[in-house]
């Protein structure tokens, strides 16, 4: 390609950053936008004004490519082979609904469909997160990660793993979900725990983000999309982290695919990915 990928990561910064105060000064309100499918996926009026604050400064910069975001996204849209943008203005709009700092800025670039530049900016920390394919990720530009050489990943038991509940609070794929989570909570049957324990920080984006860090092992999630991950997936990769597909038996989704199993860096990520799996009582429709 002849891109200039370090270019194009550094006008996506800028862009980011200028995008975040206009949320850390809202007033989130749902009022004009309201819900999109029900009570619980919520999308504010400030989502759909940072999309398009970035949209438009991406489209002035890089007319030729092509665009996909959260707010604009149309049942039916596909990811091309032309370089798109990939944008989820606010990641975690129920914490910025509730007022709750874990939020995010996430914005990706595919070129082929695979993920290839990364920017997640939290505009209530100021943290940012950032990769370029091949070329390592960075916490605030300047420190690499994992932020810790990894240590190996042994067993599940160790593991800190996080998960979401998402939108989606009935039928087939909740439950798929609901019967796992119990299982990652429950003891094992010698009386040991599953895991170190649960999170559910409400980004999928910073998810991916504290899996790469290598402050959480494993994240495991159904119904997210193409928006919520292609930034992060880029920032987990570059950090020597993987991502399987949250079903068991596919070891590499595609971006559209909307099923995750990330694992931090380290060695043994596949026996950690197969031991999951091992858990997971039936399979996700989604996707
Ligand atoms: C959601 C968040 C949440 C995850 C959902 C996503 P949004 O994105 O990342 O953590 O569980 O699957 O859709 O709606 O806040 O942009």
């Amino acid at each position: 390609t002849d891109l200039n990928l370090q270019e194009i990561h550094d006008f996506m910064i800028e862009v980011a950053q200028q995008a975040a105060d206009r949320i850390t000064s809202a007033t989130p309100t749902t009022g004009a936008a309201g819900n999109k499918k029900n009570s619980v996926d919520l999308v504010t009026e400030t989502d759909q004004a940072v999309e398009k604050l970035i949209s438009t400064a991406l489209s002035t910069k890089y007319p030729s490519f092509s665009f996909m975001g959260e707010e604009t996204y149309k049942p039916g849209d596909k990811l091309t082979d032309a370089p798109t943008f990939i944008l989820d203005p606010i990641d975690g709009t129920t914490n910025f609904v509730h007022r709750h700092p874990t939020v995010a800025i996430s914005l990706g670039l595919s070129l082929s469909r695979k993920p290839t530049i990364g920017i997640i900016l939290n505009p209530f920390t100021s943290t940012l997160y950032s990769a370029i394919t091949g070329q390592g990720s960075f916490l605030n530009r300047t420190t690499r990660l994992p932020l810790t050489p990894p240590t190996p990943l042994t067993t599940l038991n160790t593991c800190l793993v996080a998960v979401e509940w998402g939108s989606n609070r009935s039928g087939n794929d909740f439950a798929v979900a609901s019967r796992t989570f119990a299982k990652l909570a429950a003891a094992k049957e010698d009386g040991g725990a599953m895991v170190h324990g649960i999170r559910s920080f409400g980004s999928a984006a910073l998810n991916l983000c504290a899996v790469a860090c290598g402050w959480v092992d494993v994240y495991w999630e159904a119904g997210c999309w193409a928006w919520d991950v292609c930034a992060g997936w880029v920032i987990l990769e570059e950090a020597g982290g993987i991502v399987a597909d949250a079903n068991p038996g596919n070891w590499s989704p595609r971006i559209e695919e909307r099923r995750y199993l990330a694992v931090r860096g380290g060695s043994g990520q596949k026996d950690i990915v197969e031991e999951l799996w091992a858990l997971v009582e039936g399979r996700f429709e989604v996707g």
